[in-house]
C-alpha cells in the first residue's frame, strides 16, 4: 500500500502515515476532513476500527429474523420439559401425525373416487374398464408383495420346496382351479385346499409303482401314446379301474371343481419324478396321513385380513399377470356370473 492509497480522505483504510498526521491534528482517530469516525480504541499502537454502521437492509433482516425465530419457537412445539416429561406444544397445535393424516386425506380423496366404484363393481366389471385396472394393478402390487409373494413368489412365480411347488404359479395359464376372474376370486376369498386319499392301504405296491409309471407316460409321451410298455399298460389299467378318474376325470386332465392336477400336462404341482409320484398317489394330498403332501391356501376372507375390495384388487392383479383366462361362454350367467358371493 502506498502512502496515498485513499486520497478521499474519509478515513478509510489509514495508513500509518495519514494516522499520524491525524494525530497530531487532534483526534487521531478521524480523518482529516471530519469524516467516519473509529471507535477509538487503539491496539497496538495504531489500529483503529471504524465506527461504519452495518447498511440498513442487513440490519431490517437481523430484526426479521430474530422476531421469525421467536414466533416459530412458539408456534411450534420446542422445549422439553424434563421434569413433566413433556415438551412444550406450540401453540399452532402442530404434530406430525396430524400432518400425516393430513397428507393422508389428501390421497384418500384421489383414491376416494376409484375405490368407491371398487366396492360396488364383480371383479369381471374392474377388469372390463381399463381406468380401474390400471388403479388396480398399482395397488395391488403392494397387496400380493405383503399378503401373498411369501408364498407365491414375487409376482407369482411360485415358491419351491424339496416336495415341489409349495405354491403353485400364478403367471402362467395353468390353473388348478380355474383361470377366470371370477375363480381366482374365489380361490383367493374362501381359500383353496386340494383333497387326495391316500392309497397305501387301497392299492398294493406294485399297482402303485404301475400306475405311477402311467401318469409319468402321459406326461413324458402324451396321454395317447402313453401304454407303449407292460407296466404301464399295467397301470393305465389301474388308473381306469380305481378311484383315480373320479377325482382326475377319465382324460386325466383333472377337474377344476376340485383342483385335482392335469396329470397329462408337464407341469408338476409337485416332485414329478417317478418316486415323487408314487409318494403322491401313497400318501395323498392333505389327506391327514402323516406323510401327506399339504397344499392349503388360506382363506383371506375368512382371516378378515383383506377387506373384500382389496380381494378383487387381488383378483384383478394375479388375473393380469398373464395367465387370466375370459369367462368361457357357456359357464356365463348374465348377472350371477360376475357377481361373487358376498
Ligand atoms: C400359506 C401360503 C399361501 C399364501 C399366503 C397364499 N397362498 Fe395362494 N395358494 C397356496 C397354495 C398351497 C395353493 C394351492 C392349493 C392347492 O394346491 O390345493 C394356492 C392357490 C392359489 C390360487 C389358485 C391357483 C390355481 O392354480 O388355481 C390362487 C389364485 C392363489 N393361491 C392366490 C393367492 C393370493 C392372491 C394370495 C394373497 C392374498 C395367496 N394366494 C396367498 C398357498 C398360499
Ligand atoms: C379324492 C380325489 C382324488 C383321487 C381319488 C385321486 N386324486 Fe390325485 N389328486 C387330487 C387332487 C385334488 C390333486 C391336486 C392337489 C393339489 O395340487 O392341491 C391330486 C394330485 C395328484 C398328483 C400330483 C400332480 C402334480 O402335478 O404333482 C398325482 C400324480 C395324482 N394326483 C395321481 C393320482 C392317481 C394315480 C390316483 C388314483 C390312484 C389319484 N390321483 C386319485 C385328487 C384325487
Amino acid at each position: 500500500m502506498s502512502e496515498d492509497q485513499n486520497p478521499s480522505g474519509d478515513g478509510k483504510g489509514q495508513t500509518r502515515a495519514q494516522h499520524k498526521r491525524n494525530a497530531e491534528s487532534g483526534n487521531p482517530y478521524q480523518s482529516s476532513d471530519g469524516g467516519v469516525t473509529t471507535t477509538g480504541h487503539l491496539w497496538d499502537d495504531d489500529l483503529a476500527d471504524f465506527t461504519n454502521p452495518p447498511p440498513k437492509w442487513w440490519m431490517l433482516g437481523l430484526a426479521v429474523s430474530a422476531i421469525w425465530v421467536v414466533v416459530y419457537w412458539l408456534y411450534y412445539p420446542s422445549v422439553p420439559i424434563p421434569t413433566s416429561n413433556t415438551f412444550f406444544k406450540g401453540i399452532g397445535g402442530w404434530t406430525a401425525i396430524r400432518e400425516m393424516d393430513a397428507d393422508k386425506s389428501e390421497v384418500d380423496a384421489v383414491r376416494g373416487k376409484y375405490e368407491t366404484r371398487l366396492k360396488t363393481l364383480a371383479p369381471a366389471a374392474i377388469l372390463a374398464d381399463s381406468d380401474l385396472t390400471e388403479y388396480v394393478k398399482r395397488s395391488g402390487k403392494v397387496l400380493f408383495g405383503d399378503n401373498c409373494a411369501p408364498c407365491h413368489g414375487t409376482n407369482g412365480v411360485g415358491t419351491k420346496d424339496k416336495e415341489g411347488l409349495f405354491a403353485p404359479v400364478l403367471n402362467d395359464d395353468d390353473w388348478l382351479y380355474g383361470g377366470t376372474i371370477g375363480d381366482i376370486y374365489t380361490s383367493i376369498s374362501g381359500g383353496r385346499q386340494g383333497m387326495m386319499t391316500a392309497h397305501q392301504d387301497s392299492l398294493s405296491a406294485q399297482q402303485i409303482d404301475d400306475v405311477a409309471k402311467y401318469v409319468k407316460a402321459m406326461s413324458d409321451e402324451g396321454k395317447d401314446k402313453a401304454d407303449t410298455d407292460a407296466a404301464v399298460a399295467a397301470g393305465k389299467k389301474v388308473f381306469a379301474e380305481s378311484d383315480c378318474t373320479s377325482c382326475h376325470g377319465a382324460d386325466a386332465r383333472g377337474m377344476q371343481a376340485m383342483g385335482s392336477a392335469n396329470l397329462t400336462d408337464k407341469i408338476w404341482r409337485f416332485d414329478g419324478s417317478l418316486e415323487g409320484i408314487k409318494h403322491t398317489i401313497a400318501y395323498g394330498v392333505d389327506s391327514g396321513d402323516p406323510k401327506t403332501r399339504v397344499a392349503i391356501m388360506p382363506s383371506f376372507k375368512e382371516a378378515g385380513k383383506l377387506s373384500d375390495t382389496d380381494i378383487k384388487k387381488l383378483a384383478v392383479y394375479v388375473y393380469k399377470f398373464g395367465g387370466g383366462q375370459a369367462e368361457a361362454p357357456v359357464a356365463v350367467e348374465p348377472a350371477a356370473s360376475a357377481v361373487p358371493a358376498q
